[in-house]
């Protein structure tokens, strides 16, 4: 009994503690024919070990389904009520009671954006953008949440004029009416500056000035190699100097310590004739190098070490929305939850599986402590309930009979009788989920041969309707050809030089 308590503790407060610095979340649009039902998406998050996500709007049903799973969830003011809210601070603490407080904590809200890309695709919001921010953080204030959700609101990088060098970035002038109070705010309420950044588009805009390597995160030869002549930083990568414009421009309004967020990135898998470099390819290089980035706590070349949280836009394809072919092929699975392609990511922190595919299986780590591996293969087959017969002598899976691979077989079973919840595969951090089938000889282990393993029954939800979210405020198709012709003309000095 005291060594269950004890390895519960031990489960719990591991997996309350893992990652909080930098991490890659995804992005759920619901512009699908087939859109899964909520239950099914959170299915196929849990699978992927996908434990931050972003939503355009806040449906019930999804806020539901997210309920005690540990996934971090950042949810969203739609445009369409963006300006009821900011007009009105009954209406935005309306929204925050029925969107929030009714969910929180058990759903993990963490984070609010406050419509999508206002000022360029809803201009005419501008003027109440920093109100519609004030009012739903102080309707947190007021229920006491403000410290553990924060408000922003994701930002186009169009509106970053002159990227390159980045250290000539600025904002677009005519905006600072609006930027200046929202860095204020940003600033005073320790929060994110919100930005969606594309180098596909960037790429795309560029007319073949930026090199594609360079936007895909390749290694480019030496005497290609970008730098900015003012600070000497080199950048290797578009989505780097896009974030130090960032940083430059903030700094050139004198606010030099706001982070900056990432809400959406990502390249398509599938374009039209006038798309090219819309393939699978380039989608999983770009995808893979961008996880590998952040994960990797890299930073930018400003501020080193510093690595930029990103939500990668996104979860589904979404075959429903208008636009060139590349517009419905952001995805990283179908509607069914298969993989469009399969990352090239190996061991990337325990966020998606390199292995995309539906297996996973818990087993003990290599070189895990003996006594430690000991005691979890006791607890898995005493309290916790697994069936070890199969471990006797004489039985399939007695042989090797090392402690290593009885406490895999004793894991995994136990991980599979819990649904594959990956905090069933801690084990006091001598567990780990792989890919790779422990099964050997006549030992066949539990689900090994089990195809179905996407979506597992779990909860069933509220059901409400499919959400509604609406496609108009995600048009990222049509900005930052400015941007990309400055940086392309710095490029090519730096070429020069
Ligand atoms: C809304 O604004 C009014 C007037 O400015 C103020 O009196 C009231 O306390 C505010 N209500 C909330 C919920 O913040
Ligand atoms: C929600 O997530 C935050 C940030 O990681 C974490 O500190 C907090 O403990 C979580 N809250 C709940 C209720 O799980
Ligand atoms: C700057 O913003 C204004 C107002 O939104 C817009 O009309 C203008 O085109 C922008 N300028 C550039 C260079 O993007
Ligand atoms: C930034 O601060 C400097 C020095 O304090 C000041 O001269 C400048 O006017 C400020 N710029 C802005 C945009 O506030
Ligand atoms: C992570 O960063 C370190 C140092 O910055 C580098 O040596 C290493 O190769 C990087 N790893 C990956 C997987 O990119
Ligand atoms: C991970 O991906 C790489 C590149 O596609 C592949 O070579 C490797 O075998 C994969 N690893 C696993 C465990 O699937
Ligand atoms: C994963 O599961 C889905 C849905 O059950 C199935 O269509 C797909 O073929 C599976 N993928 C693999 C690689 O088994
Ligand atoms: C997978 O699911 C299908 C349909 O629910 C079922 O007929 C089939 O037996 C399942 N396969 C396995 C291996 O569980
Ligand atoms: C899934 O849920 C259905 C309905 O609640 C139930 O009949 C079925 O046995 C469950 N399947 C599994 C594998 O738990």
């Amino acid at each position: 009994m005291a060594l269950l308590l004890l390895l519960l503790l031990v489960i719990s407060a591991s997996s309350a503690s893992a990652d909080e610095d930098a991490f890659i979340g995804v992005n759920i649009g619901t512009d699908l024919s087939d859109m899964p039902h909520p239950t099914q998406v959170v299915a196929l998050l849990k699978s992927q070990q996908i434990k931050h996500v972003r939503l355009y709007n806040a449906d019930r049903g999804m806020l539901l389904a997210l309920a005690n799973t540990g996934i971090k969830v950042a949810i969203s003011v739609p445009n369409e009520q963006l300006l009821g809210i900011g007009q009105s601070n009954a209406t935005a603490a309306n929204w925050v009671s029925q969107n929030v407080v009714a969910h929180y904590p058990s759903t993990n809200i963490t984070t609010i954006c406050v419509g999508s890309e206002v000022l360029t695709s809803l201009p005419n919001a501008a003027p109440i953008l920093v109100n519609a921010l004030r009012f739903i953080h102080s309707a947190l204030v007021a229920s006491n949440l403000d410290r553990q959700i924060k408000v922003s609101t994701p930002l186009p990088s169009s509106i970053i004029l002159d990227p390159f060098p980045p250290s000539q970035a600025f904002f677009n002038h005519s905006l600072n009416r609006v930027l200046v109070p929202m860095l204020s705010f940003l600033q005073s309420t320790g929060s994110s500056f919100m930005l969606n950044v594309y180098p596909y588009y960037d790429y795309m805009q560029s007319n073949g000035v930026i090199p594609l390597d360079y936007a895909l995160f390749k290694p480019l030869p030496a005497n290609r190699e970008v730098v900015d002549a003012n600070t000497l930083l080199h950048y290797t990568n578009v989505f780097d100097a896009v974030i130090d414009a960032a940083y430059f421009a903030m700094a050139s309004l004198n606010f030099t310590n706001i982070p900056v967020l990432v809400t959406e990135s990502g390249w398509p898998s599938k374009g039209d004739s006038k798309e090219p470099d819309a393939t699978l390819e380039n989608a999983n290089t770009y995808n893979s190098n961008l996880i590998r980035h952040v994960l990797n706590h890299t930073g930018t070349p400003k501020h080193p070490g510093i690595a930029v949280s990103t939500y990668i836009y996104e979860l589904y394809n979404e075959d429903t929305r208008p636009g060139p072919l590349s517009e419905k092929n952001w995805g990283l699975f179908d509607a069914n939850g298969a993989p469009i392609y399969v990352l090239h990511i190996t061991d990337a922190g325990s966020v998606l599986a390199n292995d995309t595919t539906n297996q996973t299986y818990c087993a003990a780590k290599d070189g895990a402590d003996v006594k430690l591996l000991q005691a979890a293969l006791d607890w898995a087959c005493g309290p916790g309930k697994v069936d070890c017969s199969q471990l006797a002598q004489g039985q399939p899976c007695y042989e090797p009979d090392t402690v290593a691979e009885h406490a895999t077989y004793a894991f995994d079973a136990y991980y599979k009788m819990n649904g594959k919840d990956p905090e069933a595969c801690d084990f006091k951090g001598v567990a780990a989920i792989t890919t790779s089938n422990p099964s050997h000889g006549s030992c066949v282990f539990l689900g090994s041969s089990d195809r179905n393993g996407t979506f597992l029954n779990s909860t069933a939800p509220s059901a409400d309707s499919k959400s509604s979210n609406s496609p108009i405020n995600r048009l990222h198709g049509n900005y930052g050809f400015s941007t990309c012709l400055m940086i392309m003309i710095a490029v090519a000095s730096a070429l020069v030089l």
